[in-house]
């Protein structure tokens, strides 16, 4: 494929840019904390444009995404500034990428181009640099955009389509759950990262922290019949692992039963987390393809596991 402009036939300009850019280079540099703002804004329009073309919806750029969206970059940038960097063009930053390590996972939790200069290069400098930290296994969460496919391919990750459930929770059919109790972030982090560890080779390690300073509800299950944790956002599960499908499970319901959400979401469901699958289709959520985990290395068992789509 020519680098030459998106074969969709989007047109590639730079005409929202200032005089200086129309001609200059995209320069990859490090992020820095300045950049931060910039930076999620890029990522935010690059991202809801792209969802108009492939077809998802991101949520309004209000004050509370905003906010979380530049927490995000912060977290990756505190723990991880050698993974973290953007695309410039005459110092108007026009492109992010982040890559977290976690022993040595590498996940890459941005990716993203500015619209109107997406399909010319930048993306595959962008991906490259941020690869910089990439010595072991590597893991993405990737969207719909055929141009992150081609990327993620080009660079050795294997490809696994995910289903994603959507849908209006009916709460009538939520089964009684037993053995699942509220967590502790403190209390619970042994039992959090020894799970996490056996699933995915590595612990959240200070992710862990991101997600207790962002509220997210903690819930945990530590029985014979299996142990895990999930953590909650208001449409549905952000994290989960178990050691066993049946805890899985209970968690997965749990998550469900916490949404406050008219729409929740169950996302990156691959093709070995049936168990998944029957909890979806038992609550009549839709199910349908939706985005794909790239996978290059042995990352751990990731079963029973749903993994964050920001932080893995
Ligand atoms: C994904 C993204 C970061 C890639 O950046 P980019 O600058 O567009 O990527 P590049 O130009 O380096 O590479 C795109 C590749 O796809 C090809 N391509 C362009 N348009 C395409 C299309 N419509 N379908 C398939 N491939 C296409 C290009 O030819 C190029 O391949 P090549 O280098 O082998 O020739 C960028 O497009 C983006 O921000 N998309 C929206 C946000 C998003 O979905 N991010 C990924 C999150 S996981």
């Amino acid at each position: 494929m020519s680098s030459a402009g998106d074969a969709d036939g989007f047109p590639c300009s730079r005409w929202h840019l200032g005089l200086d850019a129309v001609n200059a280079p995209v320069k990859v540099r490090p992020l820095v904390d300045d950049d931060v703002p910039a930076a999620q804004e890029v990522a935010h329009s690059a991202l809801r444009e792209a969802g108009k073309r492939y077809g998802w919806t991101m949520p309004e750029l209000d004050e509370v995404t905003r906010a979380r969206g530049e927490q995000r970059i912060r977290h990756c940038l505190a723990h991880d500034p050698d993974g973290a960097f953007v695309a410039d063009v005459a110092g108007e930053v026009v492109g992010v990428g982040l890559a977290t390590v976690r022993t040595n996972q590498w996940f890459l939790s941005l990716l993203t181009i500015s619209t109107a200069l997406q399909g010319q290069g930048a993306g595959r400098q962008l991906l490259e640099a941020t690869m910089g930290t990439l010595r072991g296994p590597g893991a993405i969460c990737a969207s719909d955009d055929p141009k992150a496919l081609r990327r993620y391919r080009s660079a050795g990750f294997a490809l696994q389509p995910t289903y994603e459930a959507k849908g209006a929770l009916d709460r009538s059919r939520l089964p009684r759950v037993t053995g699942v109790r509220e967590g502790s972030y403190d209390g619970d982090r042994d039992l959090v990262e020894e799970v996490g560890t056996a699933l995915r080779k590595a612990p959240h390690g200070p992710d862990m922290d991101f997600y207790a300073e962002g509220g997210l509800p903690l819930y945990v299950t530590d029985t014979p019949a299996g142990r895990g944790y999930v953590l909650c956002r208001d449409a549905g599960p952000s994290l989960l692992g178990a050691t066993t499908e049946e805890a899985a499970s209970r968690l997965l319901w749990t998550a469900l039963a916490e949404t406050t959400e008219d729409e929740v979401t169950v996302a990156w469901l691959t093709s070995n987390q049936q168990w998944a699958l029957d909890v979806v289709l038992d609550a009549h959520l839709a199910l349908r393809p939706r985005g794909s985990r790239c996978l290059r290395g042995d990352l751990g068992p990731m079963a029973p596991y749903i993994p964050n789509g920001a932080l893995g």
